[in-house]
């Protein structure tokens, strides 16, 4: 059912890259996916290596099982002079209204007002027609991090409050239907680390209080340990064997001094006192009862290759 996907999370933690690759992920035989960025950083244009990406919807790449992927920038000016255009007629009369500056003055002003336009494009395209079908089989928003995601979109709860009747009241309340309904999923990226945890906890507290849906939880760049549990325990103590660290290293053929095992042994022991934290950190997503991907750290960083490996992770 499906088919907005709003990606949020501490910023740092993977958004952008996640979404994108969710967003190749579903571009499945023939599929038509759109990605949707609301920051204006350009975000997507960087990690796709492509100039950057006007107010129009274009293709950005294939995804693994054959569809496309579509991006889009949604900046809040554009979507302005669309909404004027498109309700009032006002096409050249709306870019004038631009070039006296008016547009930057409304939207800077009203800072709710810019979360309206960017959530109504959002809305718009996802329910958009064509030939008589929907335009995009799904949508992924690479949306605003974990501390404003609620009030970015609940905003259209807040002008249905203030508009009691008439269009715009309509149009709030059926971009709210939209996002609480199963047609809406939100997913929450984190990394193991204390502050992404809590943000993460915090925000799935908010969204669900506003009767919005939780998709899933992605923990990103997650590493694995090469020592076993029995391995981390003598770790955290620093009791690992000197004596076959120092085999070890002789057989590596690395001359080994007294100073270099121990160098090695406090570093194994701060490793495995980060893996512990990394556990507790799951353990309190595991408490949230949500459904939870893992998704590795990629040594080599992400490049369009590394997105794939990332997209056939999530499918799995
Ligand atoms: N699974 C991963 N493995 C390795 N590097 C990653 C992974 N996910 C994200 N990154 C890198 O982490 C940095 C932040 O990712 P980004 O998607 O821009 O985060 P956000 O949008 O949340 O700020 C980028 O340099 C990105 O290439
Ligand atoms: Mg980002």
């Amino acid at each position: 059912m499906a088919r907005l996907h709003v990606v949020t999370g501490k910023g740092g933690t993977g958004k952008t890259t996640v979404a994108a690759a969710m967003a190749l992920s579903l571009a499945e035989q023939g599929k038509r996916v759109l990605l949707v960025e609301v920051e204006g950083r350009q975000g997507l244009a960087q990690l796709f290596d492509v100039p950057p990406l006007p107010y129009v919807e274009r293709r950005i790449a294939q995804g693994p099982g054959g569809g496309d992927v579509f991006a889009l920038a949604v900046d809040a000016e554009a979507a302005l002079l669309e909404y004027l255009d498109m309700y009032y007629h006002l096409g050249r009369a709306g870019k004038a209204l631009d070039k006296v500056g008016a547009i930057d003055f409304v939207t800077t002003i009203a800072p709710g007002l810019r979360d309206v336009l960017l959530t109504g494009k959002v809305y718009e395209a996802t329910r958009r027609k064509s030939h008589g079908r929907l335009a995009y089989d799904a949508v992924v928003l690479d949306a605003p991090p974990t501390g404003r995601i609620a009030p970015f979109l609940n905003v259209n709860h807040e002008v249905a409050d203030l508009a009691k009747v008439g269009p715009i009241r309509n149009q709030a309340d059926a971009i709210m239907g939209m996002l609480r309904s199963d047609v809406t999923r939100i997913h929450l990226v984190t990394l193991l680390e204390e502050m992404p945890v809590q943000e993460t906890l915090d925000a799935v507290g908010q969204l669900e209080a506003l009767d919005l849906r939780i998709g899933s939880i992605v923990v990103n760049m997650v590493r694995n340990s090469p020592l076993d549990d029995d391995a981390l325990a003598l770790a955290v103590k620093e009791k690992l064997p000197a004596t076959e660290i120092g085999k070890g290293l002789r057989s590596a053929g690395i001359a080994v001094s007294k100073g270099l095992v121990a160098t090695l042994v406090a570093e194994a022991r701060d490793h495995a006192v980060r893996v512990g934290l990394e556990r507790e950190n799951r353990d309190r997503i595991d408490a949230l009862g949500k459904k939870v991907t893992t998704l590795p750290l990629l040594p080599d960083g992400i490049d369009q290759g590394a997105l794939f490996d990332l997209a056939e992770e999530l499918r799995a």
